[in-house]
């Protein structure tokens, strides 16, 4: 074997050891905002939106997100399975809220918003 083939063995080793030791930094570091409980699911780490969307907003626009309950028909909520906005805007009416939709920046973080616009853009199909 010659000395540039060698080297570059030796190159591709001292990455893959790297990444490794990346990797389990960072799978170690904690992540605050996963960690937080959620009151209904003791000991269960949240990790996506399915918990605050039903907190928060599932008394409007319901378990299937089609806004069927009485508070939903009664604020008009809409059908979040026809929706089409972007995640942007959504994510800015769910901070600050719209019309009959109160604002959810006190009570939710944005690490929380934008879990639960995602769990709420998968109620489209
Ligand atoms: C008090 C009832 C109520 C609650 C609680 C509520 N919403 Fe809404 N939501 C509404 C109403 C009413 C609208 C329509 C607002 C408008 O047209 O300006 C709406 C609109 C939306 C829209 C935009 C839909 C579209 O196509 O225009 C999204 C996304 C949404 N809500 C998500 C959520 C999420 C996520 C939560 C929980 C964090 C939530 N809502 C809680 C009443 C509510």
């Amino acid at each position: 074997m010659d000395n540039l083939k060698l080297s570059r063995i030796k190159l591709l080793g001292a990455a893959a050891t790297l990444l490794l030791v990346l990797v389990v930094v960072f799978a170690g570091t904690p992540n605050t905002s996963m960690a937080k409980l959620t009151p209904e699911t003791p000991g269960k780490l949240r990790l996506d939106g399915a918990s605050d969307y039903a907190a928060q907003c599932a008394r409007c626009h319901g378990g299937d997100g089609r806004g069927q309950t009485a508070k939903g028909r009664k604020t008009n909520a809409g059908d979040l399975t026809k929706s089409t906005v972007s995640d942007t805007k959504g994510i800015r009416m769910i901070t600050n809220g719209s019309g009959q939709m109160p604002a959810f920046k006190d009570s939710m973080n944005a690490d929380q918003i934008r879990g639960v616009m995602s769990y709420v853009h998968g109620f489209r199909r």
